[in-house]
């Protein structure tokens, strides 16, 4: 076999490899896990009762949802580019138990319906939000809480915010 056939190959497998760890080089926006202090006081904000449906858009490693599941008994699913938080986040949920509670997808955010989510937790960017708001509008039911670490809803009017933790609650009307 050529050399070139050598190279060749390893330039695709270097080229998947890159696009499989750095999926954020393509989509823009890379993993920051949120404390845990954090996570749980955005649970509260929303006020997640038993049994309600939430949504986290863009989880990372799964611990919004494992924590909505376990302290709020949620039903929770996440919704993820990064095939790798996909697996860890997948990893994370069967150590806590809680596979029949809690689910992940390997999904674009923009693709997902969003009509079955009673809250929506999100930590992305401003002009991720900004996509977004249209999305809510349209697929969000009357009631759906959304909370946001960091970026705002421009054309919403918080119910509430806490500004030292920088969150940020929405009220579907
Ligand atoms: C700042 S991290 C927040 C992770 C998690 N929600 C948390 O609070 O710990 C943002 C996550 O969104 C994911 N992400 C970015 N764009 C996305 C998209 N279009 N669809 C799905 N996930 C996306 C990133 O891969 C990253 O894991």
């Amino acid at each position: 076999m050529s050399v070139w056939w050598y190279i060749g190959g390893g330039g695709i497998l270097a080229l998947l490899f890159f696009w499989w760890v750095f999926p954020f080089f393509f989509h823009g926006i890379p993993w920051q896990p949120t404390d845990m202090v954090r996570v749980r006081r955005m649970l509260e904000m929303a006020s997640v009762q038993p049994g309600e449906v939430v949504y986290d858009l863009g989880c990372g490693d799964g611990r919004i949802l494992i924590c909505a599941a376990r302290e709020f008994e949620a039903v929770a699913r996440g919704f993820e580019i990064n095939p790798w938080l996909v697996f860890l986040a997948r990893i994370r949920i069967q150590f806590a138990r809680l596979g029949h509670r809690v689910r992940v997808h390997l999904k674009d955010i923009h693709t997902v319906d969003l009509s079955k989510a009673d809250v929506v937790t999100m930590f992305l960017f401003q002009h991720v939000n900004d996509r977004l708001e249209d999305k809510f509008r349209r697929e969000l039911r009357s009631g759906a809480r959304i909370v946001s670490y960091v970026w705002i809803l421009k054309g919403w009017k918080p119910l509430d915010t806490d500004p030292v933790k920088r969150l940020y609650l929405y009220i579907k009307q």
